[in-house]
């Protein structure tokens, strides 16, 4: 099966609307009305998109995306 899965989040408080994320990697984010990201449907990162997430993360200004690896698939919350 799937090894490592990766998602995205963004943090609605601590983004400012720059876009960036979007910019770079509009099929993993969404952008609302107001200019607030959040991640598209659940979050999940394809692996071709992998260094998308990674790069939309590092050139957010206010650190708003956290990029979560987990080793195997399956909820541990
Ligand atoms: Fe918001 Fe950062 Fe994107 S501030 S719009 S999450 S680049």
């Amino acid at each position: 099966m799937t090894g490592a899965s990766m998602r995205v989040a963004v943090d609605p408080d601590k983004c400012q609307g720059h876009n960036r994320c979007y910019a770079l990697a509009p099929e993993l984010f969404d952008v609302d009305d107001y200019g607030t990201a959040s991640a598209k449907g659940d979050g999940v990162v394809p692996p071709e998109l992998v260094d998308k997430a990674r790069r939309a993360a590092a050139n957010c200004p206010e650190y708003a995306i956290t990029v979560t690896e987990s080793a195997e698939e399956g909820s541990h919350s």
